[in-house]
């Protein structure tokens, strides 16, 4: 680990600490110190008080049932997860109150009051229903960040069907992967997506994808129009607009949903070439949503809360949707990228919709500073009271810079650890209780055990690194992978038996603050997403020139990690710089956008042991220009020096 050790001495130098302000610590929602031995001491006391937050047509009569690694939360309560997000706001004070402002990449923009929101989600489930859609069905979705995406999501909740949102960045290939995996009868796409100024094409992959699936209906959201060329399927695909000018205007009656059931499944990339179902509950992962958002983001229902994310990864789900709208609040969704049509797109939202709570990565971090800080000081950012990281490591001087430059040297910083399977943050400082340290993750939330282990399953000593482990069930917590238990049980609770293991490594602190270390297994974080270095390497030998490839994560200025792949070409194929970009491009037709290498490297061999294996640690070793330690468990030493030489020209 000599790229996380020199990056860790750096962090475990940062001395500066940031307590939080006597005016914000006055105001918070959690400012009572003694709510983490409480909890410590009963967790599950802790969450079933946390579960009242919640809306329950029917309630638990016991917290948990653990028989590890399954745990079963909230056992014999009913609810359901829209009528929590949406309906029973428009039946209070928060009726007409902004659920979502929604910003256009273009330009155009459109509001949604809760009980809009809740009319639209109620179109949406009579939609569902029509196209045959019933409890317990898979429904996947692939939309741009547009309101339909809320609301299908919203609206599958409402009936208790299950949804499986494959982010539109995503090829074909990729989408199709997860319809037939989670054997999807419906599929909402839209004809085609905004990217700077361009068109994704979603139909038209959508067209590609579903060939020869379970997928009957494909219900197409028109977000570009005429200009998007989109084709439709007499039979198979039918507009929204055109189907929801068809369906009554009465209200859909929320399925009562067992805490147990599943509310959707999400995929994300593992070890092996093939991404896991990650599968969450309504009740468990509700809770956690929720109470994420009043205690780590201390909201309140004066707050308008933006989170960049796309609700195509967990972060959208969780802190775009079910998060932030359960607790009532007010969301920001914006549709594009950052520096489209300007650099100060960002900050222009930030300022016209007065956004209180700001929520975004360190890879975008890193990005504004690049771009320089004159960008966000044209805009009025005061009404920012409280920061959010998530994704990866956020190192001291992005934080420093998001501190003074985006938060007015006032605003509290809270940085997120979690993940897809934990549902939401697990290790992040309350802001109104515990003190920042820039580059730390600093404490678990209130509820949630945390620990780091040591090859036998001890606790490393302070300031030593391990294995960041979660050693209690809590209630968002992944229920297994979808139709694949085994594979469960073996990658998150197979190195120490009932406890879970993140796949992060992790240093604790002589406060007991965490620093986390990135990750430990072959998971790359790419501007925090992730992806497997087995499925970039799948797309790569898929291609015919190939031999084998070997796929790394090397460290990035920017991105965090880059892709690096070294790749071997079969007999009589000429290794040269158009291979390389059409290589490029056969990744990005497989995976998507977000896997594209940074770099390809040819060589005429891999380095490899005795037993074959390929030595990937020693590649990045390679790659980020560390000197070469112990080789003499290659089968072939001389591979090394060949290899250096060839990263060097192509550098
Ligand atoms: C990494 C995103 C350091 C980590 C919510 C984890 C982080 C993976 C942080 C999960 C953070 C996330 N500091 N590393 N604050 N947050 N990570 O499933 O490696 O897309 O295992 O979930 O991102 O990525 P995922």
């Amino acid at each position: 680990m000599s790229a996380e050790s020199n990056q860790l001495d750096a962090l475990l130098s940062e001395s500066r600490v940031f307590p939080p302000s006597e005016a914000f610590r006055a105001q918070a929602n959690f400012n009572d110190p003694s709510v983490y031995e409480r909890a410590a001491a009963d967790p599950e006391a802790y969450w079933a008080e946390q579960a009242q937050h919640l809306t329950w047509f029917e309630p638990f009569t016991k917290v948990l049932e653990w028989d590890p690694p399954h745990a079963k939360w909230f056992i014999g309560g009913k609810l359901n997860a829209a009528y929590n997000a949406v309906d029973r706001h428009r039946e209070g004070p928060r009726k007409n109150k902004a659920a979502i402002l929604w910003e256009g990449e273009p330009g155009d923009s459109r509001v949604y009051t809760y009980d809009m929101l809740g009319r639209e989600v109620d179109r949406a489930a009579h939609m569902l229903h029509h196209l045959g859609v019933r409890k317990g069905d898979r429904v996947t979705i692939y939309l741009p960040m547009i309101p339909e995406l809320a609301i299908s999501v919203l609206a599958c909740a409402k009936i208790g069907a299950i949804h499986s949102v494959v982010f539109g960045g995503f090829s074909a290939k990729s989408l199709r992967e997860r319809i037939l995996d989670a054997d999807a009868r419906v599929l909402i796409t839209a004809d085609a997506g905004w990217r700077r100024g361009g068109q994704i094409p979603l139909k038209a992959n959508a067209d590609e994808a579903v060939a020869g699936t379970a997928v009957e209906k494909v219900l197409v959201v028109r977000r570009v129009g005429e200009a998007s060329g989109a084709k439709m399927t007499p039979g198979r695909d039918v507009y929204w607009d055109e189907l929801a000018a068809q369906m009554p205007k009465t209200p859909y009656p929320a399925e009562p949903m067992d805490a147990e059931d599943v509310l959707f499944l999400l995929y994300t990339s593992g070890t092996t070439g093939k991404p896991k179902g990650i599968v969450h509950s309504t009740g468990g992962y509700l809770v956690g949503a929720n109470t994420s958002l009043r205690s780590v983001f201390d909201l309140k229902d004066t707050d308008v809360f933006f989170c960049t994310a796309d609700i195509g990864w967990v972060t959208g789900h969780t802190y775009v949707v079910y998060g932030p709208l359960t607790a009532g609040a007010t969301v920001v969704m914006y549709e594009g990228a950052p520096d489209w049509p300007h650099r100060g797109r960002f900050w222009e939202i930030v300022e016209k919709y007065g956004v209180t709570i700001f929520y975004t990565a360190p890879t975008s971090i890193r990005t504004f500073m690049k771009w320089g800080p004159e960008i966000p000081a044209q805009y009025d950012l005061s009404s920012i009271r409280l920061m959010g990281s998530v994704g990866e490591p956020m190192n001291p001087e992005a934080w420093m810079w998001y501190h003074e430059h985006i938060g007015g040297g006032r605003a509290p910083i809270v940085d997120t650890w979690w993940q897809t399977e934990t549902g939401c943050a697990m290790i992040a400082p309350l802001p109104g209780l515990v003190a920042a340290k820039p580059g730390s993750v600093t404490r678990p939330v209130p509820g949630i055990s945390a620990a780091v282990l040591d090859e036998e399953g001890n606790p490393v000593e302070l300031g030593h690194g391990g294995y960041l482990v979660i050693t209690k069930p809590w209630p968002s917590m992944m229920r297994t992978i979808w139709r694949d238990d085994e594979r469960f049980r073996r990658s998150y609770f197979g190195k120490f038996p009932g406890v879970y293991l993140a796949g992060d490594g992790a240093r604790v602190d002589e406060d007991g603050y965490f620093w986390v270390l990135g990750r430990i297994d072959d998971v790359i974080n790419v501007s925090g997403h992730r992806i497997g270095t087995m499925e970039v390497e799948s797309a790569l030998v898929d291609h015919p020139a190939v031999a084998e490839a070997a796929v790394i994560g090397r460290s990035h200025e920017v991105k965090g990690q880059a892709i690096t792949a070294f790749v071997t070409v079969k007999e009589g194929v000429t290794a040269d710089e158009a291979l390389a970009k059409e290589l490029k491009q056969h990744v990005v037709d497989k995976i998507g956008a977000l896997a594209r290498p940074e770099e390809i490297i040819f060589t005429a061999e891999l380095p490899k042991t005795r037993s074959a294996k390929i030595m990937r640690r020693l590649l990045r070793d390679i790659a980020e220009g560390r000197v070469i330690g112990d080789t003499t468990t290659l089968a072939d030493p001389g591979v090394i020096e060949e290899l250096k030489k060839l990263y060097k020209e192509n550098d």
